[in-house]
């Protein structure tokens, strides 16, 4: 347990740290970090077993550790030449559930020691959206990545990358090690430690990663390799260290032990003295402890309770029962076993209960081993047809990562159930604070980084993964806040669900009353367009503080668009703003204008008229002025949509019926129509 420090020639650093120009000497070795000074900010603790834990098990966090002083990395003597170094360290990865885990740990060359302005989750705790790729970072690091994340061209969901100035790897592979001549898989987020050695050969300007299993001697062949001038990149002071993050999900990121050498090859890390990793809590077992000895000398009390356990066993199966096929195992991890939800939600009871939507029930729920906080999404389904296909689009979602995106942790199904398991967002959704008296209030400020949030979400759907995921159903009460009121979309691709497994021969029109592009009326078909329109809607919403359609008992429903647009027409848009936003001064007025007129520009009726996403960013973001526009080429919006064939003629089903709420506002909820080809 006791760690034990070596300190070889870094004894003089408590003489200079006080100097500005303080740099270290060139080697060092710690097993365990008692005592060690290094510099930690974010999460990072030192264990009192000595270890450095730069994450718990809290989501969307991160963790830095680093040695207190830089190290000059240039010869001068030499033309600039970067000096060589090596390094080796064992870390370990111990996510909270088996195989779901975030994000990673990185051994980092930086220029500060607390790489302020870096953010958690995809971004490792070493850069963050805006500086991704940007020279003036100074940074190179070796990334431990557990997550695909798509934006930034990761392999896989375990690997290791070389990463300068940027989270999109110059070279990456697949964790895994050569053993006589085969490689090996290495799992990061075993739990296990895992053995790393960095070397750089300055002359060459080569840098070599070579990575095992702690018990595991040195495979002869490094594992990944870049050419790297590090004289061009780090700053002449530079700092090494560690970060690590979480996002969703969670994982503990631990450093074990470290040696480093300017100059020459760092000391061989001796295993006998590195320090164990904390065991993990087995409360299950110390309790089987206490109740066997009390149990076994009776044999018939023992009998008896065998029958009953098996009473309870037989009963307890049917209430538990889930739907598995073979054709699931390949979804292992994101399945959740339906008793954990059962708990986790108190047995599904009424005060759970967090929402009501167009797709089912939402129950607030505490995971019951990792106390994680989610939301349960209780769907209907008659059909088993189609359920292979959604349970596999269900399961590539899953592996959308964006932080304005509800990260789907999971499923789990049953007879006539799906349920899916969300990231609990603890401020509910956006409709609540738009419409309505006694409504909490928001500022422009905080709509507009919302909508902005919206719209880079909204893109990454469209354009951030292999695949094109139209959204479909885009509306205020689709959008959740989280903690720090960030806009994050939900519900994506679950439109999907209708289109499965139900008969072919109609087409299912999904979306939402207001929302819904005039040309899907005609074609039934979902783009990328139709999303954008649904967007537009609900700029408008947003910035008004209404609903897209005011039903009226009297039947001539009041459309919020051609509102805005007898505004715009008057030569007076800013009054169609929410009366609580007017007070704003001129360059906040400016910007709702801005919100409103790309409102109306993405509700053209003319679909290749609107913007496209990226565009719509661009606006937002003032990187782009709006085009001319004049109230004539955008009357028709409205009107044409309720002119539209087919409108007549809808039917309703599962699992939420329109039928009497038409005429009360706030009862209408999604609501869509079949058409026969
Ligand atoms: C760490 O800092 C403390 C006081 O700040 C000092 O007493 C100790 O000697 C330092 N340890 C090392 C290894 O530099
Ligand atoms: C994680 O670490 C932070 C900071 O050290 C602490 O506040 C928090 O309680 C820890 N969370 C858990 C789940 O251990
Ligand atoms: C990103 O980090 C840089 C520092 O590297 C900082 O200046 C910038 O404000 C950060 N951006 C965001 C969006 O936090
Ligand atoms: C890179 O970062 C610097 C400083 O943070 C900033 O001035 C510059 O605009 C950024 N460059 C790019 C291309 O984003
Ligand atoms: C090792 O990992 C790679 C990449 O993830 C995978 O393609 C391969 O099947 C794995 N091999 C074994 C033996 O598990
Ligand atoms: C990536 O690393 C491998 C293994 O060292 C090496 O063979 C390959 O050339 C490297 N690719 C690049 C672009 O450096
Ligand atoms: C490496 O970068 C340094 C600093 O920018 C430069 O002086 C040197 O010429 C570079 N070396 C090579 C081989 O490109």
């Amino acid at each position: 347990m006791f760690s034990r420090v070596l300190v070889q020639t870094v004894l003089f650093l408590g003489l200079v740290s006080s100097c500005a120009a303080a740099q270290a000497d060139d080697s060092f070795v710690f097993y365990g970090f008692t005592g060690a000074n290094l510099t930690l900010s974010g999460q990072a603790v030192l264990t009192s077993g000595g270890l450095v834990q730069l994450t718990n098990d809290t989501a969307e966090e991160q963790g830095h550790a680093f040695f207190p002083l830089p190290f000059r990395l240039r010869d001068h003597s030499n033309r600039n030449r970067p000096l060589s170094f090596s390094t080796s360290f064992i870390f370990a990865i111990v996510p909270k559930y088996p195989d779901v885990g975030g994000h990673g740990i990185t051994f980092a060359l930086s220029p500060t020691v607390n790489l302020p302005g870096s953010m958690p989750s995809q971004h490792l705790g070493l850069l963050n959206t805006t500086d991704n790729g940007n020279l003036s970072n100074h940074i190179v690091a070796v990334e431990f990545d557990t997550v695909k994340t798509v934006e930034f061209g990761d392999i896989n969901a375990n690997h290791v990358g070389i990463d300068v100035n940027s989270l999109n790897s110059v070279n990456s592979t697949a964790a895994s090690y050569l053993d006589g001549g085969t490689y090996r898989n290495i799992s990061l987020m075993g739990g296990g430690p895992l053995r790393v050695w960095v070397e750089y050969d300055g002359s060459r300007m080569k840098m070599e990663v070579t990575i095992s299993p702690m018990e595991v001697a040195r495979p002869k062949i490094p594992l990944l390799s870049a050419i790297v001038n590090l004289s061009s990149i780090v700053k002449e002071e530079t700092y090494l260290g560690f970060t690590a993050s979480t996002g969703a999900a969670t994982e503990t990121n631990y450093v074990l032990a470290w040696s480093f050498r300017l100059d020459g090859k760092a000391e061989e890390l001796d295993l006998s003295k590195v320090p164990k990793l904390p065991a993990k809590d087995k409360p299950g077992r110390e309790r089987w402890r206490v109740v066997l000895p009390i149990a076994l000398p009776s044999a018939g009390v023992f009998v008896l309770l065998i029958v009953i356990a098996m009473v309870i066993f037989v009963a307890r199966r049917r209430k538990f029962a889930e739907v598995l096929e073979d054709w699931e195992q390949e979804y292992g991890p994101q399945r959740f076993s339906y008793r954990d939800l059962y708990r986790a939600t108190r047995g599904f009871s009424e005060e759970q209960v967090v929402g009501v939507g167009g797709f089912g029930r939402v129950y607030k729920g505490v995971l019951p081993s990792s106390k994680v906080e989610v939301a349960v999404k209780k769907i209907a389904h008659e059909s088993q047809q189609g359920m292979r296909e959604f349970v596999s689009e269900i399961a590539s979602m899953g592996r959308l990562r964006h932080r304005n995106l509800v990260q789907l942790l999971g499923y789990c199904r049953r007879q006539r159930e799906l349920l899916l398991v969300y990231e609990f967002m603890p401020n509910g959704s956006l409709d609540r604070y738009l419409f309505g008296s006694g409504r909490p209030k928001l500022s422009w400020e905080q709509r507009m980084s919302i909508v902005k949030g919206v719209a880079s979400g909204l893109l990454y759907l469209h354009c951030g993964w292999d695949q094109v995921v139209v959204h479909r159903d885009i509306k205020a009460s689709n959008v959740l806040l989280d903690g720090d009121l960030n806009g994050r979309l939900s519900d994506f691709g679950l439109a999907r669900l209708y289109d499965h497994g139900t008969n072919p021969h109609t087409t299912h029109v999904v979306g939402t009353f207001g929302y819904l592009a005039p040309e899907v009326t005609k074609t039934g078909k979902a783009t990328t367009m139709t999303d954008v329109y649904a967007f537009g809607a609900f700029l408008l919403e947003v910035a008004c503080g209404r609903r897209p359609i005011n039903m009226r008992s009297s039947g001539d429903d009041s459309l919020l668009i051609d509102w805005v647009l007898e505004c715009w027409k008057k030569g007076a848009i800013a009054e169609a703003a929410d009366p609580e936003l007017r007070r704003g001064g001129g360059e906040e007025a400016a910007e709702i204008e801005r919100v409103l007129m790309l409102g109306l520009f993405c509700s053209h009726t003319d679909p290749m008229a609107r913007p496209s996403m990226r565009q719509a960013v661009q606006y937002l973001e003032g990187d782009a002025p709006l085009p001319e526009m004049s109230p004539a080429c955008l009357d028709a919006s409205s009107s044409a949509f309720r002119r539209s064939e087919g409108f007549d003629e809808f039917g309703v089903a599962f699992p939420y019926t329109l039928t009497t709420s038409f005429g009360r506002d706030s009862s209408v909820g999604e609501w869509f129509f079949t058409q026969s080809r």
